[in-house]
């Protein structure tokens, strides 16, 4: 079985996300997304608040798994039996953190690649925290993130206020 892990903050996940996701469901077995667990990186949504807006926006998706992670990522990858590492590039801004982050998964973990999926030209602008950002503020967002994440965002900006 081909199982790749998509791994990533997903604060919050985005059209985006759903659309690498889409993707990449055709051309693996199972994708497993794994939300980090990052203690330096203060986050809007907590990590079960990540799982399930992403588990509920993958619902017409069949082979995806969704679930978090902490420490090294090549470890969580050996443990999972993976063969692929997926990140999704916008511009080419992306690439060079990419690129040094692939090649420090590849010294690692040998065994697995990083496969780069090419975002839409829809989502080229598309960050979590450009998002966050606008969302807070009052903008509307509502084309750019699934509808329950619209409602997460629209609920955290009344919290903030
Ligand atoms: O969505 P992000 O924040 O760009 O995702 C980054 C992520 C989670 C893929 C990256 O920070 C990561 O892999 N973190 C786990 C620690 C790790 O293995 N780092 C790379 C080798 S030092």
């Amino acid at each position: 079985m081909r199982v790749a892990v998509y791994p990533g903050s997903f604060d919050p996940v985005t059209n985006g996300h759903i659309d690498i996701l889409e993707k990449i469901s055709r051309i693996f077995d199972k994708i497993i997304v794994a939300v980090v667990h990052n203690v330096s990186k203060q986050a809007l949504f907590t990590l079960d608040e990540r799982v399930e807006l992403i588990r509920e926006s993958t619902k017409h998706l069949d082979n995806i798994e969704v679930e978090c992670f902490s420490g090294l990522l090549a470890n969580y990858l050996h443990s999972k039996d993976a063969c692929a590492i997926i990140r999704g590039l916008r511009t080419v801004a992306d690439f060079e953190y990419e690129m040094h982050m692939g090649m420090i998964n590849k010294r690692l973990i040998p065994e697995v690649d990083t496969i780069f999926i090419m975002a839409d030209s829809r989502n080229i602008f598309v960050s979590s925290s450009i998002i966050k950002e606008a969302a807070l503020l009052g903008g509307d967002v509502s084309e750019l993130v699934p509808e329950i994440v619209k409602l997460k965002l629209e609920a955290k900006r009344r919290e903030m206020e």
